[in-house]
């Protein structure tokens, strides 16, 4: 597939770890101009420092408050001029019994994986319209089947995988393309770790559900697939969710 991404001007989101550190990196190396947003401001430095062309821009949001979502495309368009793709990559994982579940945590992790989406698509549409831009969100390979112990976030990425679907129906007259990629396990913090929760009280047989047959990916796996699906060569993938995944919704 011919891919160019040269002169393009995207806002990536989670882009101070993991597949959104690779993506903003993949973008950056390819021409485009990358304005990488994140809570963790020591990550960004670090992928702003792994750019050696000077081609990402970093900004510090913490998109769980939806005040932040308007004022960081506004400062991104301000930066770059345009904006030609949105890749809403930030994500979080909870994995816990059900008995431990808050309502603050179930408001965390739709706050981070759904609502921040909607609320950074809807501040860059009008941009997209002008460009005939995409956004480019990601779900995942839980959100397709039952797994025990995460179903805040497997319902989140569900929730997701129909956003891009009723997003892209609302604007289907136009120019703008909407998909989402569903991956599978990725070697990312996220993904070897650090979210889980009371594991003593986790059933083992239910638990290893989760994990997929083969091994987990690296994130640059998945950054070809994201800059065509970003690129203005993608004119007929619309409102798709795909499943990028190494097998783990087949078995
Ligand atoms: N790792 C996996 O196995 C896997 C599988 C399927 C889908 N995903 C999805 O891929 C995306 C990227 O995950 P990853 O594996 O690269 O994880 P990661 O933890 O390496 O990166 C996630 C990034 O999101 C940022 N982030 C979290 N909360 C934020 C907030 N409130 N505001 C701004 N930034 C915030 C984090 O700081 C981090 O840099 C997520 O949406 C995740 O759900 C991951």
């Amino acid at each position: 597939m011919e891919v160019d991404v040269n002169g393009l001007a995207v806002v990536v989101t989670g882009a101070a770890s993991g597949i959104g550190r690779a993506t903003a990196l993949a973008f950056a190396a390819n021409g485009a101009k990358v304005f990488a947003v994140d809570v963790n401001e020591a990550g960004l430095a670090e992928t702003r420092a792994m750019a050696t062309n000077g081609n990402v821009v970093t900004h510090k949001a913490d998109l769980i408050d939806p005040a932040n979502c308007a004022p960081t495309i506004d400062a991104a368009v301000a930066q770059m001029g345009k904006l030609d793709a949105l890749c809403n990559i930030a994500g979080v994982l909870r994995i816990e019994a059900l008995e431990d579940v808050t309502p603050a945590t179930w408001d965390f992790i739709y706050g981070v994986n759904v609502r921040a989406p909607f609320f950074l698509s809807q501040a860059a549409m009008p941009h997209l319209l002008e460009s005939n831009g995409a956004i480019v969100n990601i779900s995942s390979a839980t959100a397709f089947r039952g797994y025990a112990y995460v179903t805040a976030y497997t319902s989140s990425k569900a929730a997701v995988a129909h956003m891009t679907k009723s997003l892209q129906a609302e604007v289907i007259k136009s120019g703008v393309r909407i998909n989402a990629i569903a991956p599978g396990s990725v070697n990312t913090p996220m993904g070897t770790g650090g979210s889980g929760g009371a594991m003593d009280k986790f059933d083992m047989d239910l638990f290893v559900r989760m994990m997929q047959i083969r091994p987990g990916s690296p994130p640059e796996s998945y950054t070809d697939i994201i800059l065509y699906l970003a690129s203005p060569q993608n004119q007929i993938i619309r409102g798709a969710v795909l499943n990028v995944d190494d097998g783990m919704d087949a078995t």
